[in-house]
């Protein structure tokens, strides 16, 4: 069982006031964050575990878009030699380059339903515009393959678009805790399906689809899944602070969205099935790959121990009265582990105090960690 001591030491405290005279006001603050005893969740509101995480995100948010404006700034038209793209295809990664263009399309739905959820967070609801300017440029990349690929003509593209917009996607979800799950879920089997078809590009195809060589389709599959990573990276990093300060409520809607998940537009985009149907056949994706590359690592990274203990653990947690007569969760439900959740979070506020270091922010509005204990 995971225990934590609440005691601790006045010896830093000694240290501190010796050192006093040379430190900065903010490398004050710093310090004595870092050695304030924890608090007990308990002792936080709601509103203030929530103000926590609004805050964590609105770091993470600066930190990202420094990120992708300095490592990830391509450009859908200019950045791949488009001449060069092959012709050849067959009709299997056609219909691939296809599914993948209908369901990136409707990013502008995407971008709409997320900001409608979390709009009232500036950190969270400002990154959804750049994700969403992220997720328009790969619909243009596809787009552009579909084009090049000389397999569809810009006419049929046309039309094709026209009729993926007359439906609409909107979020299986009405939550932010749940819609954030279920992006760290999406965004790492978009990654997955990226990363596969980049293999088959390369000549790593099973059977005749050895022969779809496509340099220039590597290298950009190989582009879009890592932005998706990026993308799982942020989410998953939100997902994390949820599960640190709302551990019960995080895991209750994490068991709800992978009981039910979905490729995003899977409903929407006409003849689905037909295309996951090719997915399986050609070992982009799968049942094994979801339950293997998609879920099982989602958990071990949001510090879920195990799916059954995730099934268990919500059922297992207790509540107890508090000091005003509400009721508490009072431990860490057994499936997760909080000491690693706790233990990635101190590394993220890590790079994030780094980041606002190198970028003067510390001077004005430095973020630190506020620990709980469990
Ligand atoms: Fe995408
Ligand atoms: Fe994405």
């Amino acid at each position: 069982m995971w225990t934590v001591s609440i005691g601790f030491d006045i010896f830093p405290f000694t240290v501190l006031f010796e050192k006093r005279d040379n430190m900065t006001d903010r490398q004050l603050t710093l310090e004595l964050e870092e050695h304030r005893p924890p608090v007990s969740p308990h002792r936080l509101s709601r509103q203030e575990r929530e103000r926590l995480i609004q805050r964590s995100f609105h770091s993470l948010y600066r930190w990202y878009t420094s990120r992708s404006q300095s490592t990830r700034n391509w450009n859908p038209d200019t950045s791949f030699d488009w001449s060069a793209f092959h012709t050849n295809h067959s009709p299997e990664v056609v219909r691939i380059i296809e599914g993948f263009y209908a369901v990136e399309q409707y990013a502008p739905d995407y971008t709409y339903e997320l900001i409608r959820l979390v709009r009232r967070g500036y950190g969270r609801s400002h990154f959804t515009l750049r994700w969403g300017s992220e997720e328009e440029k790969h619909a243009d990349l596809w787009r552009n393959a579909l084009l090049f690929s000389r397999a569809r003509s810009p006419e049929w593209i046309e039309d094709y678009t026209d009729e993926l917009r007359r439906s609409a996607w909107t979020t299986p979800w009405e939550d932010p805790i749940r819609t954030l799950l279920y992006t760290v879920l999406q965004e790492r089997a978009t990654q997955v399906n990226y990363l596969n078809l980049a293999r088959i590009a390369r000549g790593e195809g099973k059977g005749a689809l050895r022969r779809d060589v496509n340099p220039i389709l590597a290298e950009l599959s190989h582009v879009i899944a890592v932005d998706e990573a990026a993308h799982f990276n942020f989410f998953l990093e939100g997902a994390r602070l949820y599960m640190y300060y709302f551990p019960e409520e995080t895991l209750s809607g994490l068991k709800d969205v992978l009981q039910s998940f979905v490729m995003p537009a899977a409903n929407i985009v006409p003849n689905y099935e037909s295309f996951v149907q090719v997915l399986y056949d050609a070992d982009v994706f799968g049942k094994r790959k979801y339950a293997r590359d998609v879920v099982k690592y989602a958990l071990e990274q949001l510090g879920v121990k195990s799916l059954k203990a995730l099934d268990a653990g919500v059922h297992q947690s207790r509540q107890v009265p508090g000091e005003d007569g509400a009721l508490f969760e009072t431990r860490v439900p057994d499936a997760l582990n909080m000491t690693f959740v706790e233990e990635s979070l101190e590394r993220l506020f890590g790079r994030l105090q780094q980041f606002e270091a190198n970028t003067y922010l510390d001077r004005v509005s430095p973020s630190t960690f506020v620990r709980v204990v469990w």
